[in-house]
């Protein structure tokens, strides 16, 4: 990065499974590129080789699985590994990354749906993670039914170890987020995730466009 060039902005996509999450991602990393700006995408848990591996024990666990804790610390180290290599030394070099997910998942899963509580996510997070927050957290909305249809769509019968827990855990999931969100404004920004993908992307970009006008 030359001497007082911008550093790239981090935005994370969040919510629940069949929310819009990953066309999002890639329709606004489209638009920002199309405005000239170095946009990368990713996701979690992933994003380096070694992260991705991790993602296959998480949603592939061998054995009898694992339990909450390991579970934690096992999004913690993934995350870990794609700060330091992918996310922070992309933003230091001007790109913007755009996530499918991030610390925000651990916080509403693990911490609110798994029970762990927000103090300990976020404990393994400041260690992990040095605490890197996103610029913008965009948590879509979609409501239980029309997920509840989406899903059957998307994944019929197979779903991997945690997308395939009781609608009970993805109701407190739901929950988690939103109290969340609310509780931190500035860091989040609660969208409607239903209607077509493109109507979704108009309410992304008119969310961002402080920050996307402000890169140009
Ligand atoms: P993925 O297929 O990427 O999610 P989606 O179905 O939304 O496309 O699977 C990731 C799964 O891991 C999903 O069930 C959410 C869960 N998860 C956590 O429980 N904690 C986390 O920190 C992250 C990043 C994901």
């Amino acid at each position: 990065m030359s001497a007082g060039a911008a550093k790239g902005r981090f935005i994370a996509f969040e919510g629940g499974e069949g929310t819009g999450k990953s066309t999002q991602t890639q329709l606004l990393a489209d638009a920002l590129r199309a405005r000239g700006i170095e946009a990368e995408i990713s996701r979690e848990p992933g994003g380096t080789p070694g992260a991705e591996a991790i993602r296959n024990l998480l949603l592939h666990p061998p054995g009898d699985g694992w339990n909450a804790r390991s579970e934690a610390l096992l999004f913690a180290a993934a995350r870990a590994d794609h700060v330091a290599r992918l996310i922070r030394p992309s933003l230091d070099r001007g790109a913007w990354v755009i996530c499918d997910r991030f610390v925000d998942s651990s916080r509403a899963y693990q911490g609110g749906a798994g029970g762990l509580g927000d103090e300990a996510i976020c404990a393994l997070h400041d260690f992990g993670s040095e605490g890197m927050r996103p610029d913008c957290a965009i948590l879509l909305e979609v409501d239980e039914a029309r997920l509840r249809q989406r899903l059957a769509e998307r994944d019929g019968d197979t779903s991997d170890a945690i997308g395939g827990r009781s609608a009970d855990y993805h109701r407190a999931v739901a929950q988690s987020f939103r109290r969340l969100a609310q509780s931190d404004p500035d860091g989040f920004c609660i969208l409607d995730g239903t209607g077509t993908a493109d109507q979704v992307h108009a309410r992304v970009l008119a969310a961002l466009a402080p920050m996307v006008d402000a890169a140009r």
